[in-house]
């Protein structure tokens, strides 16, 4: 699929760069670098496959060092250098480094943080989203490159900006309490209109002229959640038009696709589901989380919502680390094999580009103890050697390019819901939604279950399992959706503290969860909240649970009672329950279960919605991709043992048919070893 440029004359603008096989590189900063350095690096990039650099990330004062003055010399030389020696060029704006001469000149134009203090320059992060200073230099910089190496052979795409949302997510300056108020009059036509979704007669907050509206700065007590979350969504749209203006001024001189790096789970003032329509491939950055003993299953499902803002089609991992970061309390280095377990995780869930930050690791700076492809140890060292490893694996699997990850699994993923819930004063500190969200993925992670992340009003019909870990906020229409697809025949399982408020945090009339009243034939007359700490237990499943968080007084009106609470606030009273509705089934569970927690109710899920666990050790990950003429099973063995499948382990991961393993060549017999901490891909004829 291409999407038309008007650049052109409507030339289709491909949706992925022109790079053979998979693509395999890292941000490249030669500007950090004496010339001579730099045909060491295209050497050495030869060596290592890499056929793709990300460049000019941060070199705004490089390349404009006065305003209006440019100098474009020493990027000529680089992509030149690289083009002679076959390396694609991912062309960056370097708009999130705004120059020093920038910020003396528009003052303005720094951002402010909600509690008024101004931020200064001498770091990276851009200027204040809403600032026209800032948009005008932004858009000034973009087409000066477009312009000059839009149609250039090297440069098979663009790479805009770089992570929206952070640092700089929400801004306070002039320029932002201008634009808000421009904002809410498109959002809500009246300031009666505004009053009314904000409820403002709480607390006698009436406003009686626009210029009365205010930033949801730092107040005396709670700001009102109605107003703070327009102001998230404000901040999205914001930071959603400065990318847009700067891929407008590339498309005007160049057909290639444009991109801008994500960073899906983490950044959560971006809702990537908006921001991927806007881009013509989507591309991701992810770095484990250190601290996190579990962190490759957040890394699994940072890759799968980034496959499902893609919509399924390819995706590009543009950033990951060799090994360890440098801005985490507790850097850990990557052990042997981890990177590549890393990988082909990404690889496996859809991204068919493996790219790094960075090429070569700084020598000043504050990221100068960060991993890179060419570690300060230089080439004889561990990370070397893997990263020359790496590129010839994806060399070996190149034919997996194009093919699809499937999942008949999803997870609702709601990214107002996400703002909405995560303010203050709600029933409990405890409930979060990034905490629901991560412990149903790990259980599904667990059971080999492959999910995407779904909006809870997309069209749902075609999973055979949905589930709702944290939708406190859904709109009726939303409602209606999830109640269609279960009388459709889908199974819907839902998590405490889902369908509480509509899209103005205004609590649903007829009690807590009516909109999915008919279901999950249930409602809630009372949330009861525990103590920190305090857990709660549940009978009725094929073990006992415990829960932990919240319990709910539950009022059943139609639902069958599976799970009943046997102590806490709700002694005696239904914990779990199971609706049969039209030709579905709607779940509904109570308290928080952690992942072995949830193991049992999630065999009774299952069973309803025919979805089949994958029978293999827990900390084995397998994902499927499927080509025209093959499938691609990926499989990445997390332990430090070999693990034996046997045969029919081995049937039910690859058929039993003929498989060969891409990564060694190996034709596989009817048993199959995976080598501690290591991965197959192994192409699988189409079953
Ligand atoms: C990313 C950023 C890179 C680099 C990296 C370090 O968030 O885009 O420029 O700072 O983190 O892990």
């Amino acid at each position: 699929m291409s999407t038309p440029s008007p650049a052109d004359g409507g030339r289709a603008t491909p949706a992925f760069p022109d790079v053979d096989g998979l693509c395999y590189g890292g941000d490249y900063n030669p500007e950090q670098w004496p010339e001579d350095v730099w045909h060491e690096d295209v050497a050495l990039m030869r060596e290592a496959g890499v056929n793709l650099v990300s460049v000019g990330i941060f070199s705004w004062a490089m390349l404009e060092p006065r305003e209006g003055e440019y100098d474009f010399g020493w990027l000529d030389r680089v992509i030149e250098l690289l083009h002679a020696n076959g390396i694609r060029v991912d062309l960056a704006t370097p708009t999130a480094a705004p120059p020093a001469w920038f910020f003396a000149r528009y003052p303005d134009s720094r951002v402010v943080t909600r509690d008024g203090t101004v931020l200064g320059p001498g770091s990276r992060g851009m200027a204040a989203p809403t600032s026209p200073e800032y948009r005008a230099a932004a858009v000034r910089i973009a087409s000066k490159l477009a312009e000059r190496y839009g149609d250039h052979p090297a440069v098979v795409m663009w790479h805009v900006h770089n992570e929206y949302g952070a640092p700089v997510g929400e801004d306070f300056s002039v320029h932002a309490q201008r634009s808000w108020r421009t904002w809410l009059r498109e959002r809500h036509g009246s300031l009666d209109g505004l009053n009314a979704a904000w409820g403002t007669r709480f607390w006698g907050q009436v406003y009686g002229e626009w210029d009365q509206v205010g930033l949801p700065a730092a107040s005396p007590s709670v700001v009102n959640p109605a107003q703070r979350l327009d102001f998230a969504r404000f901040t999205d749209a914001m930071l959603r038009e400065c990318f847009v203006a700067e891929r407008e001024a590339i498309r005007a001189h160049s057909s290639r696709p444009v991109t801008t790096n994500f960073m899906a789970v983490i950044c959560p003032t971006t809702d990537l589901f908006a921001w991927a329509r806007e881009v013509d491939v989507v591309s991701n950055d992810h770095y484990l989380t250190a601290a996190d003993p579990r962190t490759h299953v957040r890394l699994a499902l940072a890759a799968d919502l980034t496959r499902s803002v893609a919509g399924g089609k390819p995706w590009m991992l543009l950033e990951h680390s060799t090994s360890a970061v440098n801005w985490q309390p507790r850097n850990v280095a990557k052990r042997a094999g981890e990177e590549a377990r890393n990988a082909f995780s990404h690889l496996g869930r859809g991204a068919d580009a493996i790219m790094f930050f960075q090429w070569r690791a700084s020598r000043s700076g504050a990221e100068k103890f960060h991993s890179a492809m060419v570690p300060h140890a230089g080439t004889r060292s561990r990370v070397w050697r893997e990263v020359v490893q790496l590129g010839a694996d994806l060399r070996a699997v190149a034919e997996v390019r194009g093919s699809r990850t499937q999942a008949d699994v999803a997870l609702l993923w709601d990214q107002e819901s996400f703002w909405a819930q995560d303010l203050e004063w709600r029933p409990s500190v405890d409930a979060q939604y990034a905490e629901r969200i991560l412990t149903f993925y790990d259980r599904l992670w667990r059971d080999g279950v492959t999910v995407d992340l779904a909006q809870p009003s997309q069209d749902l019909s075609h999973y055979k399992l949905v589930v709702a870990p944290a939708s406190y906020l859904l709109t009726r229409d939303a409602a209606a959706n999830l109640t269609r697809y279960v009388e459709g025949g889908g199974t819907l399982l839902v998590s405490f503290f889902s369908g509480i408020v509509d899209e103005d945090d205004r609590v649903h009339e007829g009690g807590f969860m009516a909109p999915l009243r008919d279901a999950l034939g249930v409602w809630v007359e009372e949330f009861l909240p525990l103590r920190e700490h305090e857990t709660t237990t549940v009978t009725g499943l094929a073990r006992e649970v415990t829960g932990t968080v919240w319990a709910d007084d539950l009022v059943v009106d139609g639902a069958d009672v599976v799970g009943t609470y046997t102590d806490g606030p709700a002694a005696g009273q239904p914990a779990i329950t199971r609706h049969a509705h039209g030709a579905g089934h709607g779940w509904y569970v109570s308290t928080s279960l952690d992942a072995d927690e949830l193991a049992p109710l999630m065999e009774r899920v299952y069973a309803d919605a025919g979805v089949v666990p994958s029978g293999l050790p827990e900390d084995v990950e397998v994902v499927v991709r499927s080509g025209a003429d093959a499938e691609y099973v990926v499989a990445i063995n997390h332990t430090q043992d070999v693990i034996t499948l046997d045969e029919p382990q081995r049937e039910r991961l690859a058929g039993a048919g003929p498989v060969v393993d891409l990564l060694t060549g190996d034709k596989l017999g009817d048993t199959l070893d995976l080598p501690a901490g290591g991965v197959r891909v192994l192409r699988v004829e189409a079953r």
